[in-house]
């Protein structure tokens, strides 16, 4: 199952059991721990047609000690519990889920594996009823799985990946659901996602829906911009781009570190301009699952947005990268408090 020593890729390998919990009559159910395996569900089953559903992505870390922490388990329930009041689903009980991940992870504690791999911790919540009128379904599974994850991106080039912007389709618009966590954004970003392959890239970046004028997200991560001696990233008031945990961390480990940090709606224009002035210095992407990535070109049609000259990843973008690891993986003190140990 769990290989320890070669690089397991992402969401590939999964540990031997799954946490289960049904809600029916108005209420969650006892969990269950059991075997990973599939679900029988009938074909008229709501999630299959009208896509209700959500999920979210943490990580557990194994320690230098031996043992083993989440990273800020807490703020993910609680975006799951934002999404799911978007999606019209049930709350889950944080701090009883927060619980059954622990005994989850304690099950399959002989896969935890060694840094830098981690163990990805992916809750996710869908309707279950049959009946396909458009509606609200009154019952819902939720359930998590673990998987033990290497690099999102494959790390083929030290100076990061490729993007483009896109400038056709939207990811979310405001009054959406950008700012949760549905596999409907996922579903909605695949067509761009699929062109942007084509052409070479990585990934795209998503523009506002509005005017196609501003920076939003990356879809699966957020994205900052070091614009001289300042972090720049889009903010979270717009309610199209979700909340990063990871995004959250990174600002607050920079605004300790004194680092002048503004969150402001960022024009492409602008962006164009400061890299052909060379005032873009670094660019990265951040995400449980992308970490921080570097990234190396930002074509914006014909136009370079950005483009790294060197022939190394940028300054800023990997000591940041390696001041969260090192407090993720309890290499390094943790003065917020976001390490959450998993009694094992
Ligand atoms: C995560 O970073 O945990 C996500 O859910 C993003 C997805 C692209 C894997």
């Amino acid at each position: 199952m769990a290989g320890k020593e070669k690089d397991p890729g992402f969401g590939k390998v999964f540990t031997p059991h799954m946490l289960v919990q049904h809600y029916r009559n108005g209420a969650w159910q006892r969990s269950r721990i059991v075997r990973f395996g599939p679900f029988t569900l009938s074909p008229a089953t709501v999630v299959f047609h009208y896509a209700q559903e959500i999920f979210e992505g943490f990580k557990a870390y194994r320690q230098p000690d031996g043992c083993v922490c989440m990273f800020r388990p807490d703020r993910n329930l609680a975006r799951l519990n934002a999404s799911a009041t978007r999606l019209c689903m049930p709350p889950v009980d944080t701090k009883a889920v927060r619980a059954d991940i622990c005994r989850l992870i304690k099950r399959d504690r002989n896969h935890i594996p060694a840094p830098p791999q981690t163990l990805y911790v992916r809750p996710c919540m869908i309707a279950t009823d049959t009946v396909i009128k458009v509606h609200p379904s009154p019952t819902y599974t939720f359930f998590v799985i673990l998987s033990v994850v290497g690099d999102y991106f494959g790390g083929e080039d030290p100076r990061g990946v490729r993007l483009c912007t896109e400038t056709e389709y939207v990811r979310a618009a405001p009054g959406g659901t950008g700012a949760a966590k549905c596999g409907g954004n996922y579903a909605a970003s695949l067509a761009a996602q699929h062109h942007a392959s084509r052409g070479g890239f990585d990934q795209v970046v998503w523009l506002d829906a509005r005017e196609r004028k501003y920076v939003e997200e990356m879809g699966g991560m957020n994205i900052m911009f070091v614009l001289d001696d300042t972090v720049v990233t889009p903010p979270l008031e717009g309610g199209s781009i979700l909340p990063g945990v990871t995004r959250d961390s990174l600002l607050q480990l920079l605004r300790a570190g004194r680092r002048k940090v503004e969150e402001r709606c960022i024009p492409v224009a602008e962006l164009v301009a400061a890299n052909k002035a060379g005032r873009l210095k670094e660019v990265f992407a951040c995400g449980t699952a992308a970490v921080v990535t570097p990234i190396r070109e930002i074509m914006h049609g014909k136009q370079v947005l950005y483009r790294n000259r060197r022939d190394k990843p940028g300054e800023l973008t990997m000591r940041l990268r390696q001041q969260l690891v090192d407090i993720q993986f309890g290499r390094a003190p943790d003065p917020f408090g976001w390490r959450y140990p998993v009694p094992l």
